[in-house]
């Protein structure tokens, strides 16, 4: 194993979105002696409230673009790290407008490597295991590090993209980099586009929830606190130039994670509409985390769903004004691609 690196002070870009702020409120809980600068542009994604009440001598907040090379020039220079989650993050936004994936997912990145290069900062890159594109169904196979890219959508392949760009600084460069491809993921503050907050947000409206295409499509889902840990482990203790993949064992069909959000709810499993399919649509993601286990002794916590998904429930109908802001217009949104 490689020495362990203990960064004082990091950069968290994205850190008022869904995965970046549980990120945020994870290193304030876990890691006392780091102070975290968030970085974020506040896009329809990004709300301060994720991270609002944390300690303000421990969290700093710059509202920016991870595009602006001058603002990178303020904020970089002195910081140990930067933990990179800002991105367009939502497949069916990409298939209908993908030129902020572009600009946002690899203009950023590079901007973000020439900065860190520019002040050998280290930097470590969240990404997905969409790069990878999608297995069949009966396909005993689940991605490793060594599965090929085949990225099939517009976020996908920006994403992909932005892996490359990475990898191609630190081979060329000696850029200290991590990359961590992760699987997707469920918990507090993730906006109502996503599957599982959409649904849940839905029954609470009394509106049936939507499913896409025969239901069948499998994602490996982890609660989004095994993920921070996961990301913590990497930066403090991965090989530099190296990938991880991080996954907690949760395949499931969205037709099964659904019934158990209806069944939560007390409705009948088949209450809900089935509504047009995502084109290009991956049929199944799954991840093998064996590497990320064995080198840096990481483990899941949360792998009981049934509790995870109890908790997120509980969280939607705690927080129901942190949501409800955003409900109209996604549902709009939906409405208008017959979804
Ligand atoms: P999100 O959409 O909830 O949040 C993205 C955040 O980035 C928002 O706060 C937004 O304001 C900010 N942002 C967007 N463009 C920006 C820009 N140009 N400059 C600065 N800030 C900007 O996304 P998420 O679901 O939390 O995903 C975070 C990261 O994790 C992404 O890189 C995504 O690819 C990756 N990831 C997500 C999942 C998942 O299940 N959601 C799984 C694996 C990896
Ligand atoms: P999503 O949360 O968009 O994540 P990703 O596309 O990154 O996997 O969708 C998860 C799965 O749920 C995906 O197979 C698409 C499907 N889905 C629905 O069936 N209905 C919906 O309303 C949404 C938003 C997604």
């Amino acid at each position: 194993m490689s020495d362990i690196f203990e960064p004082k002070r990091i950069i968290v870009t994205g850190g008022c979105g869904f995965i970046g702020s549980n990120f945020v409120h994870h290193v304030v809980r876990e890691h006392p002696d780091v102070h975290v600068t968030v970085l974020d542009k506040l896009t329809y994604a990004g709300s301060p409230e994720n991270i609002a009440g944390l300690p303000s001598d421990r969290v700093e907040l710059v509202v920016g673009d991870i595009c602006d090379a001058e603002l990178l020039e303020k904020i970089v220079p002195g910081v140990d790290a930067i933990v990179h989650y800002a991105a367009e993050s939502h497949n069916d936004n990409s298939i209908a407008d993908p030129e902020p994936f572009l600009r946002t997912n690899v203009e950023g990145t590079y901007q973000l490597l020439e900065a860190c290069r520019r002040h050998d900062v280290r930097y470590h890159h969240v990404s997905t295991d969409e790069v990878y594109g999608d297995l069949a169904l009966d396909d005993p196979a689940r991605f490793t590090e060594d599965t090929p890219y085949h990225p099939s959508s517009p976020y996908s392949s920006t994403k992909a993209a932005s892996d490359m760009l990475v990898r191609a600084w630190h081979r060329t460069y000696g850029l200290r980099v991590t990359i961590s491809n992760c699987s997707n993921n469920y918990g507090p503050y993730q906006h109502v586009e996503k599957f599982i907050p959409r649904q849940i947000t839905n029954l609470i409206d009394g509106v049936r929830p939507k499913l896409y295409g025969d239901g069948r499509n499998v994602r490996d889902w982890i609660h989004t606190e095994d993920h921070s840990s996961a990301v913590w482990a990497i930066l403090t203790k991965g090989r530099m130039g190296e990938t991880y993949l991080i996954g907690a064992d949760g395949e499931r069909d969205n037709l099964t994670v659904l019934r158990e959000i209806l069944k939560a709810f007390g409705r009948p499993e088949d209450d809900f509409d089935w509504v047009r399919d995502r084109p290009g649509h991956d049929r199944r993601y799954a991840i093998d985390s064996s590497k990320l286990r064995r080198e840096l002794g990481w483990e899941p916590k949360h792998t009981d769903f049934a509790t995870g998904l109890a908790d997120t429930i509980a969280w939607y109908r705690e927080n129901e004004a942190w949501w409800r802001p955003a409900k109209a217009a996604t549902e709009a949104r939906y409405r208008a691609q017959g979804q």
